[in-house]
C-alpha cells in the first residue's frame, strides 16, 4: 500500500502505482561526461556519485523495494591503477558521508560481490555503513563491488555440488529455485527493471541470471546526468511494457520469486 507521501509523489511524476519491486543500473557513461568538459575522468565519477544520490533517495521516497547499482565490475580492475586508486577514494567518502543520508531514508545498505577483494579500508567502511542501516526497513541499497554475474553463477554451482556430493540434494531436485536462492541476490526481489546509461547495448557481466524476465530501458543520458526526470522517464517506460513472460497473458508483477 502507498502511503500518502508515495501517492502524491506517483500524481505528481504522472505514474501510476505498479513500481518495479527491484531496479537495476547499469551506471555508464561517467568517462565521457568528463572528457566532453575537458576534465579528468575521475570528474565524470564524482559527478556520478551525485546521481546516486539522487535516485538512491527518490527510489526510497517513491516506495521500490530494491535499487541494485554496477559501482564496480571484477573487469574495472583492469582500469589504470591511478583510477581504480581514486574510485575507491570516492568509494570510502560515498560510505563515510552518505549513512546519516541513509539512515534518514531508511535505506537498508547491502552489497554483493566479491568485496573481500576490495581494500581492507573500504571493507571495514562497508561494514560499519552496512550494520549502521541494518535496521532500516525502506528501499535496500545494493552496491555491486567486485561484481561478476557469471562468478556469482559459478559460486552458487559450486554450493550446489557440494550439498549434491554431500548426499544433502538429488541432483534431479535442482530447480531454477534451488539455483536462485544460492545466488548473492537470493533475499531480493525479482529485477523488473533493467537501466543502463550512455546508451549501449549490453549487459556486460551483471547479474546475467536474474536480468531473465527483466524489463531493459537503455538510455543516451551519461550516468553523471541522470537525474530525476530521467529515473521518472524509464519507470513510464517500464509502466507502459506489457509483461507476459514467455505467455500470451500480460500480467503485471513478477513470474517467480525465489526470496519468498
Ligand atoms: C562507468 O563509467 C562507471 C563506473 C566505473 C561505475 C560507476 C561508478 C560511479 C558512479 C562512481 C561512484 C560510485 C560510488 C559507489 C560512490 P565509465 O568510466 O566506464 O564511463 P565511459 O564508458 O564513458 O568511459
Amino acid at each position: 500500500m502507498d502511503t500518502p507521501k508515495q501517492a502524491a509523489l506517483l500524481k505528481r511524476h504522472r505514474l501510476k502505482p505498479h513500481l518495479p519491486r527491484h531496479v537495476a543500473i547499469i551506471m555508464d557513461g561517467n568517462g565521457r561526461w568528463a572528457k566532453k568538459r575537458h576534465l579528468p575522468r575521475i570528474a565524470g565519477h564524482r559527478a556520478g556519485a551525485h546521481s546516486i544520490r539522487e535516485i538512491v533517495r527518490l527510489s526510497g521516497e517513491l516506495g521500490i523495494e530494491a535499487l541494485t547499482l554496477y559501482a564496480f565490475s571484477t573487469e574495472n580492475w583492469r582500469r589504470p591503477k591511478k583510477e581504480v586508486g581514486l574510485l575507491m577514494q570516492l568509494l570510502k567518502q560515498y560510505l563515510r558521508n552518505e549513512v546519516g543520508e541513509l539512515l534518514e531514508n531508511n535505506v537498508q545498505l547491502k552489497t554483493i560481490g566479491n568485496t573481500g577483494d576490495l581494500p581492507l579500508e573500504i571493507q571495514s567502511e562497508l561494514r560499519k555503513a552496512m550494520g549502521a542501516t541494518a535496521h532500516c526497513t525502506g528501499l535496500k541499497l545494493v552496491l555491486a563491488l567486485s561484481y561478476s554475474g557469471r562468478a556469482d553463477l559459478i559460486h552458487a554451482i559450486k554450493r550446489i555440488a557440494k550439498k549434491a556430493k554431500a548426499g544433502h540434494l538429488h541432483p534431479e531436485a535442482i530447480t531454477e529455485k534451488t539455483i536462485g536462492q544460492s545466488l548473492s541476490t537470493a533475499d531480493l526481489p525479482e529485477v523488473d527493471l533493467l537501466i543502463r546509461t550512455s546508451g549501449e547495448f549490453r549487459v556486460s557481466n551483471f547479474l546475467l541470471w536474474e536480468l531473465a524476465y527483466s524489463e531493459f530501458h537503455i538510455t543516451k543520458t551519461l550516468w553523471p546526468d541522470f537525474r530525476t526526470p530521467h529515473f521518472i522517464a524509464a519507470l513510464r517506460d517500464f509502466q507502459g511494457r506489457q509483461r507476459r513472460f514467455g505467455g500470451v497473458e500480460s500480467i503485471v508483477g513478477s513470474v517467480t520469486s525465489w526470496a519468498r
